[in-house]
């Protein structure tokens, strides 16, 4: 199972990034609220540059025709991006316009500051974004029927939010379970990202349940890398190999 880093910080996201931890970012409006940024073009295409791989940005019309220019906008930002759109009845009718639309070529990357210096050339980002068309991930996804729906409709990922389901007394992880599960009888190659995740323990039952990717919170990641057993290991081993330093003298 991939992990993607749930997070708008940028010193999170590098952090991640240089643990070799993470495969992709996904953002939305209240992410960058709490990483005290506006400018969610700058911050993703920052992200992009640093991940060079799969970036979900989020649009915010709640129109079909708002959702499909702003996904069209947002797919020239990188050819990493992957719009993030509700699964509402005005998104799936925007997915299912998005997911037959060609990104825009000449557009593509233009602008970006980080031009020049990107790991993915003007050309390699032409080809990547031809060959992959705007990618959707299908967001506030709460059941597996709109995991279906979402799929049918062209996403490219859905995104089920477990917390936000245990919150309200609900079993978050069984539309996890369910939605692996429907998907694999029919074959759908949608990939279900695992969202909301609170605790480690998430992590480890979304790998069981088979998702795809979990998408999980820098201090969750956090939590779950460290172990009590591994911190008096280091610092055995240490005091040890001191000793014997001293010893041998
Ligand atoms: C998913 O892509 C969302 O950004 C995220 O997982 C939402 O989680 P929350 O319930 O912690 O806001």
């Amino acid at each position: 199972m991939e992990i993607f880093l749930d997070t708008a910080k940028l010193e999170e996201i590098r952090e991640a990034v240089a643990m070799g931890l993470i495969t992709g970012v996904t953002t939305n409006p209240t992410l960058m609220m709490k990483a005290g940024r506006k400018d969610y073009r700058e911050v993703t295409r920052e992200i992009c540059y640093l991940v060079q791989d799969r970036i979900s940005a989020e649009v915010t019309s709640m129109d079909a025709e708002g959702m499909l220019a702003e996904a069209l906008e947002i797919a020239t930002w990188s050819p990493h991006v992957v719009v993030k759109i509700p699964t509402i009845p005005e998104g799936l009718k925007a997915m299912n316009l998005v997911a037959q639309e060609e990104v825009d070529g000449e557009r593509l990357c233009r602008g970006c500051p980080w031009f020049g210096q990107c790991a993915t050339d003007i050309e390699t980002a032409r080809d990547l974004a031809d060959s992959w068309g705007v990618r959707i991930n299908a967001t506030l996804v709460f059941s597996p029927n709109q995991a279906l729906f979402a799929a049918n409709a062209g996403a490219s990922f859905v995104s089920p939010f477990v917390g936000r389901l245990d919150d309200i007394g609900e079993d978050g992880m069984k539309v996890v379970v369910d939605t692996v599960e429907i998907f694999e009888r029919y074959g759908i190659e949608t990939q279900v990202i695992a969202a909301s995740l609170r605790h480690p323990l998430h992590i480890t039952q979304c790998a069981l349940a088979g998702a795809d990717i979990a998408t999980v919170p820098y201090d969750v990641l956090m939590k779950a890398l460290k172990h009590p057993l591994t911190d008096i290991g280091v610092e055995r081993f240490l005091a040890d190999w001191k000793s014997v330093a001293a010893n041998t003298q």
